[in-house]
């Protein structure tokens, strides 16, 4: 009886907020400025839309090794403290409207890198630049990038980009309002490592997507928002 009796006891002091020295409920939960687990400040704020673990999400993958060897850590801070204008990524900053104190925004970004960047894997290669410029609008370049698209894309998303097969469209305009030209730079370089598309050295039986065809073929998916374009 007596055991009983103690087990009792300690159950209901374990459920306690009140125990002498304890402090009351309201104080022990920490304020949002004060998480500092890259862990929970993830999962919080990213594994919404990127998925967690960094995959499956909506928005494209973070922990992807090649993804992270070709972004640069000004950029990754950059985006995540004022997120992409003209997207649906939220600036996180406290600066931009967010909730992440500057420390927040580095044990996040230097989360990603500790946990999903191997950059000794990709030494001395050469990689495709992050940053995309504003894609090309002339014919000769939206051309060039159509033939890229034949060859390398079409096989998976359909002979027009529509959708084929394995993939879908990635000619809907609304699908393109909500990708800014740097995602779809991230995706033709960097793949969709969580769906099933290969990256620029893969995506092509010719061989590793030249600079010239990765921004071209940019230029060609970004033509179809354009009425006039070909
Ligand atoms: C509401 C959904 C949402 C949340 C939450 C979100 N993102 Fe994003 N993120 C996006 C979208 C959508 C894009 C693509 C934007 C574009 O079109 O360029 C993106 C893009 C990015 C990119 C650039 C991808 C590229 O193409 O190179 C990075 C890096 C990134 N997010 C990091 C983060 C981090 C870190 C967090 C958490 C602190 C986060 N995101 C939270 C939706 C989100
Ligand atoms: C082996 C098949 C395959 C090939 C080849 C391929 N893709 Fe994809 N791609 C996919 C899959 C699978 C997805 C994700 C699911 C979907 O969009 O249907 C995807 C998604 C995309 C997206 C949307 C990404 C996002 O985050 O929503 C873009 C843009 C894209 N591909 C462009 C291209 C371009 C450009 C090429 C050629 C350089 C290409 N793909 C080649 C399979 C492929």
């Amino acid at each position: 009886m007596r055991r009983v009796a103690l087990a009792v006891l300690l159950l209901a002091l374990a459920g306690c907020d009140r125990l002498p020295g304890r402090p009351i409920r309201a104080a022990r939960e920490r304020r949002p400025t004060e998480v500092t687990s890259f862990d929970d400040l993830y999962r919080l704020h990213c594994a919404g839309c990127h998925g967690d673990d960094g995959r499956l999400g909506p928005a494209r993958p973070l922990n992807d090794p090649l993804y992270q060897a070709v972004i640069s850590d000004d950029a990754l801070t950059r985006i995540t403290a004022a997120g992409v204008p003209g997207s649906l990524m939220p600036g996180f900053a406290i600066s931009s409207g967010g909730e992440l104190t500057d420390d927040q925004v580095q044990v996040v970004v230097r989360g990603m890198r500790e946990r999903w960047s191997t950059p000794a894997a990709f030494k001395g290669q050469s990689l495709p630049a992050y940053e995309a410029k504003p894609a090309a609008t002339s014919g000769t370049a939206i051309g060039r990038g159509r033939r890229v698209f034949e060859s390398a894309c079409s096989g998976c998303h359909g002979p027009d980009g529509s959708g084929g097969p394995e993939a879908g469209s990635i000619i809907d305009r609304a699908f393109l309002e909500l990708m800014t030209d740097q995602a779809l730079r991230s995706t033709v370089i960097a793949g969709r490592i969580d769906l099933g598309m290969p990256d620029y050295r893969r995506v092509d039986d010719g061989g590793p997507l030249s600079a010239l065809q990765i921004a071209d073929v940019v230029a060609w998916i970004r033509s179809h928002e354009r009425p006039s374009s070909p």
